[in-house]
């Protein structure tokens, strides 16, 4: 697995504990910044992380800002993106088990590292059961291909 994870300055700090979570997890990644807590725009983040997964360089992506709402909104205008912002485990392994989320979001105002940390960890661990939940996503994709946007 790998994974493509960046942040705006609002969750610098929390996307650089989820990066020493990974390493030490022994979980290839790609840091694609921010760098440091200068400000910066979280929608340019956000598409380097929903394209580099859309295009199939990496399996999933992970996006931190102050709250995590600015990223995953942005990241879902890309094609084939299921950002889902979580908050707590249940609702990511529920992400994994019946969305097929592909890029977890999370806010560094929002929860503390340890949270965080279990949150990743349950994500990364939980996968798509498939089923009634394939024909549910298959029409997610269905509304983006009405309204001409390609998909993967
Ligand atoms: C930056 O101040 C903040 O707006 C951003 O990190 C995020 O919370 C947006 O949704």
């Amino acid at each position: 697995m790998k994974i493509a994870l960046a942040s705006d300055h609002g969750g610098f700090k929390l996307k650089e504990e989820i990066a020493g979570l990974l390493g030490e997890a022994g979980i290839k990644y790609e840091d694609f910044g921010a760098f440091s807590e200068e400000a910066v725009d979280y929608p340019d983040l956000a598409l380097v992380v929903a394209e580099a997964v859309c295009k199939g360089d990496f399996d999933r992506g992970i996006l931190c800002c102050g709250t995590g709402i600015g990223v995953s909104i942005a990241a879902n205008k890309v094609p084939g993106i299921r950002a889902a912002l979580c908050h707590d485990t249940f609702s990511a392994r529920a992400a994994r088990e019946h969305n097929c989320a592909n890029v977890l979001a999370m806010g560094q105002r929002v929860i503390g590292m340890g949270l965080a940390r279990d949150i990743v960890s349950t994500w990364l661990g939980a996968e798509f059961l498939s089923g009634r939940h394939a024909r549910r996503v298959e029409k997610i994709t269905a509304i983006e291909q009405k309204y001409n946007r390609c998909s993967r």
